[in-house]
């Protein structure tokens, strides 16, 4: 054999070799094919989790970001996308379905932005939580201004919930039909609501219909703050709840937003509140989660201001994971570039789990060990 010949079949196989490693790699079991892969770097959030857990943000647009200077989120900012796709299983559009987004005017719908999140969440393999369909606040001002009669007003909100949940009928896990419905001592907002206002406290149970004849397969949830503890509040939800429950309306699910601050304790009896809904047949989630703390004349946080945060958000987590039928856990906002918290509460602020520079925080980490732990 020639030198020429043999350096041809030493590179020909130090090529197969190299090819071989390359398409087949290290062994793929069965929880990474699963997640979407082997590990060859420390775990996301969504591949730590246990498995039929979710684990989701809310996707950054409308409301607040409108007036900040910095071009839409969601469609312009790649490495927040590149993270949405690879941190999360789960998705929640944080301004883009709601009314004054959704159904800018009476008779146009807006969906391109909705659209895009759900076609997103398909080829990243997550789910959708829809958000929402009846809410005292983000209303088009041709609807609050509209001087509409009831009976107009009933058939205004009956089309809407027949198209959006419509349009998006097969795609949404859980919707937030009726959100913040109650007061703090646990009363019908009839004031402030448009709809319980003109309505009457029955539109509730009517909505829920609606949306299930909409969308059958979509779990239809109650969503509010201020209910993560047992309360006044949460107490109403028990009560309103198991009264729809045995007339045979579809609710299906309780959900706590989780908007905390470190001024304010923690919630203990989270996992518990939780239960009692859970023991209504119903699931349960945590589905806005976000952290803040006082950064007074824009001050950077400090280590224990960190620490305190990322015990606040392990403990969320592991009351989530405390209860059988929470199986949803959702940050509003994985980064503080885009959070709502400085835009409303001056002198507050870093709420999320990564820095603006998507760096991650001591709260990032407690939640990924958290769900190792559960898995
Ligand atoms: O409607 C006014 C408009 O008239 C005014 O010209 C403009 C000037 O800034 O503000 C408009 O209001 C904005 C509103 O969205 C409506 O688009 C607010 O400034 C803006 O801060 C607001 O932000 C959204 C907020 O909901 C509205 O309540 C946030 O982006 C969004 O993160 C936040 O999300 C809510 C959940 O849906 C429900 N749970 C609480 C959570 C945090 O508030």
């Amino acid at each position: 054999m020639s030198l020429r010949t043999l350096r041809s079949l030493v590179a020909v196989a130090v090529a197969t070799a190299v090819a071989t490693t390359a398409l087949v790699g290290p062994p793929v079991t069965a929880h990474e094919a699963r997640q979407g892969g082997p590990r060859h770097h420390a775990p996301t959030l969504r591949q730590a989790a246990p498995p039929g857990f979710v684990i989701g943000s809310a996707v950054a647009g409308g409301g607040h970001h409108v007036d900040q200077p910095y071009p839409d989120p969601f469609p312009n900012d790649r490495v927040y996308r590149h993270l949405l796709g690879k941190e999360f299983s789960s998705v929640s559009p944080e301004n883009q379905m709601k009314w004054e987004f959704i159904h800018p005017e009476r008779d146009t719908y807006r969906f391109g932005p909705a659209d895009a999140i759900v076609r997103f969440a398909r080829q990243h393999h997550q789910v959708v939580r829809g958000h929402t369909l009846l809410w005292h606040n983000q209303n088009p001002s041709w609807l609050t201004e509209g001087d509409f009669t009831a009976t107009e007003l009933r058939q205004i909100l009956r089309d809407h919930v027949f198209t959006v949940v419509g349009h998006y009928r097969g795609r949404i896990q859980q919707w937030d039909v009726a959100n913040e419905m109650l007061d703090g001592s646990g009363q019908l907002r009839t004031t402030d609501n448009l709809w319980l206002r003109e309505l009457g406290p029955g539109i509730i149970a009517d909505v829920f219909r609606w949306a299930h004849r909409a969308d059958p397969h979509a779990q239809l949830f109650f969503n509010d703050y201020g209910v993560e503890g047992v309360n006044a509040k949460s107490d109403g939800y028990l009560s309103l709840i198991s009264d729809l429950l045995a007339d045979g309306v579809p609710v299906d699910g309780f959900s706590v937003q989780g908007h905390l601050s470190t001024r304010y304790g923690f919630p203990d009896d989270l996992a518990a509140n939780l239960q009692r809904f859970a023991d209504l047949g119903l699931e349960t989630a945590v589905t806005e989660v976000d952290v803040r703390m006082d950064l007074p004349g824009g001050a950077e946080p400090t280590g224990a201001q960190l620490a305190q945060q990322a015990d606040y958000y392990q403990r969320m987590l592991e009351g989530c994971l405390a209860v059988d039928t929470c199986r949803s856990f959702t940050v509003w906002g994985f980064t503080d570039k885009y959070s709502w918290v400085p835009v409303f509460f001056p002198d507050e602020g870093a709420a999320t789990i990564m820095t603006g520079d998507f760096e991650r925080k001591p709260a990032y980490y407690a939640l990924r060990s958290t769900l190792a732990d559960a898995t």
